[in-house]
């Protein structure tokens, strides 16, 4: 079988998708512009390309075109965080087997994969993987994360993005731990990557407490005093953020970053609830780096949610109120 190239710049995104269907048997290689990935399509026969549609270089569209100049047959997923009817029409004349707004569930894009490749070989694995966290021997199902192992003793891994009803993200990056493979060892974002047999996990190693302190604090300068950051602030003794809980009292914080408070942290629970639950894609994320911020899309959330707004309450830091009183807003003028 023809190997599937992922082509997406945003690192967690490509490396969840690789690490998902690498595990469920398929030759996985990925690239992260556009430029790079018709490289490697001169270079090799793939089987399938998945595209994010804005790539630096060539966009996800351009790339599919050139390489089917050279492979007529190849066939093509575009996945977006910027939905558009024109982008979909644009992909579908294209002739993509499917264009997914993101976030979207890892199993549906499992079955195209599997609709457009065939079923793998799969390999007869044991039913459960045995590994070490903090010390402690765990036997787990095949498929389960570090965070579910973890959780199936007891250990607290720190999550802001994670909810067990929705698919894993990896956006917050709290939930980092140290993974070590004999004299070698690396950082994994835990509610994501997937338990190896042998696998030995720190959950606390001063590395992960480093940078799980700079990555509240970073947090902390867009969402100060959610009550969150501040639990997980006074966890890990974090001067600025443990002392000055209550910012709204105290209107200052003394950790190294500026604040510039908007109460999104990124966590994407509410983009992924609304589509994944409600089936609604009534809010998605817009623009990109410092500039990307949710958004409720009026054309949908006009019609759908006055009624719900089950996402305020998933959401952990209280930012959704002011961005649906726009909507609002749009409706009563
Ligand atoms: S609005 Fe709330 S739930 Fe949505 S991405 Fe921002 S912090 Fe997360
Ligand atoms: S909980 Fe794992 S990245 Fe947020």
């Amino acid at each position: 079988m023809k190997p599937i190239l992922i082509v997406e710049d945003e690192a967690i995104m490509r490396e969840s998708l690789q690490d998902w269907l690498t595990d469920g048997g398929y030759q996985v290689e990925s690239a992260t512009q556009g430029d790079e990935a018709l490289k490697a399509i001169e270079e090799q026969d793939y089987g399938l390309l998945i595209l994010d549609l804005r790539l630096p270089g060539a966009d996800g569209l351009e790339v599919l075109r050139k390489a089917r100049a050279k492979q007529p047959q190849l066939n093509g997923i575009i996945i977006t965080a910027y939905p558009s009817v024109q982008t979909a029409v644009e992909a579908m004349k294209e002739g993509v087997i499917d264009y997914l707004p993101k976030p979207f569930d890892l199993n549906d894009l499992e079955k195209l994969v599997s609709q457009t490749l065939g079923p793998v070989q799969v390999e007869i694995r044991p039913e459960t993987v045995t590994c070490v966290i903090d010390d402690r021997e765990v036997e787990v199902r095949q498929g389960a994360t570090i965070l579910e192992a973890a959780q199936s003793i007891g250990i607290d891994i720190p999550t802001l993005c994670h909810h067990e009803k929705l698919s894993p993200y990896g956006a917050c990056r709290l939930c980092i731990v140290e993974i070590i493979r004999g004299q070698r060892s690396r950082l994994v974002t835990s509610c994501v990557y997937i338990v190896e047999d042998g696998l030995i996990v720190k959950t606390e190693s001063e590395q992960v407490v480093k940078i799980r302190k700079m990555l509240l604090e970073l947090m902390w300068a867009r969402a100060p005093g959610v009550q969150p950051l501040v639990n997980y602030g006074m966890r890990y003794g974090i001067s600025g953020l443990e002392s000055k809980g209550n910012y709204e009292l105290s209107g200052a914080s003394e950790t190294k970053f500026e604040v510039e408070p908007n109460f999104c942290i990124l966590c994407g629970l509410c983009v992924r609830y609304c589509a994944e639950v409600k089936g609604k894609n009534a809010i998605g994320f817009i623009g990109r780096g410092t500039e990307r911020e949710v958004m409720f899309f009026p054309e949908i959330a006009s019609k759908e949610c006055a009624d719900c707004k089950e996402c305020f309450a998933i959401c952990p830091t209280g930012a959704l109120p002011p961005h649906y009183a726009l909507i609002e807003e749009g409706a009563s003028t």
